[in-house]
């Protein structure tokens, strides 16, 4: 049953966090983000929510450029590293190394280890209270087809965010309800 609460609790999670890059004037970082989502899929657009003081909306928004990538169950502990180091503390000033996280050669957004990775190009930027909605142009998506079985449904094990630093793990146990059931 359905108790009363303030109005700050984030009991939305489970879900899964995109870890947000971003370069701009020889500076580059990367940042754990829930609050994501798909917004168009045609065109395909996908939105991320950045808060003003983090050192990432400063080069999403001077490069007009971000990456979103999807990691797996196995890097849970550096998703969340992500999270609770800011490059503004750095002093060494570069997250990904400190981390482990590579990025792809031909592709500086992309980590090496993301099993879904799309480029984005800032089309509008909508202030949302303490947040910036950086809504994207997908302009590039890659993915790992080993995540995926030949419909590109994902079988991977994701990393699923629970809030207060816990991660659990998706498991290979599925319910399919197709659109027939429903008849
Ligand atoms: C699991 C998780 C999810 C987060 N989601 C968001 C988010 O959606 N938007 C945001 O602005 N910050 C979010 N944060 C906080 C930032 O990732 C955090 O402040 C980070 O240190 C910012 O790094 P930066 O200052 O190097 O950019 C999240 C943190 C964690 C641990």
């Amino acid at each position: 049953m359905l108790s009363e609460t303030g109005t700050q609790f984030f009991g939305y999670y489970p879900g899964t966090v995109a870890l947000v890059t971003a370069e701009h004037a020889g500076v580059r970082n990367v940042m754990a983000a829930g609050w994501h989502t798909a917004l168009s899929a045609q065109p395909p657009m996908y939105g991320v929510l950045i808060g003003r003081e983090r050192a990432t909306h400063g080069l999403v928004a001077g490069s007009g450029t971000f990456g979103i990538n999807f990691l797996p169950a196995s890097h849970a502990k550096p998703i969340q590293g992500t999270g609770v180091l800011s490059l503004h503390d750095l002093p060494q000033k570069d997250k990904l190394t400190r981390l482990g996280l590579q990025t792809l050669p031909d592709a500086p957004l992309a980590l090496a280890d993301a099993y879904l990775y799309y480029r984005c190009r800032v089309i509008q930027t909508v202030p949302t209270g303490d947040h910036d909605l950086f809504v994207g142009e997908v302009l590039e998506v890659r993915h790992d087809p080993t995540f995926y079985d030949d419909r590109r449904l994902f079988t991977g094990e994701a990393a699923v965010y629970l809030g207060r630093s816990s991660y659990v793990k998706t498991t290979q146990g599925r319910e399919i309800y197709l659109p027939e059931s429903f008849d």
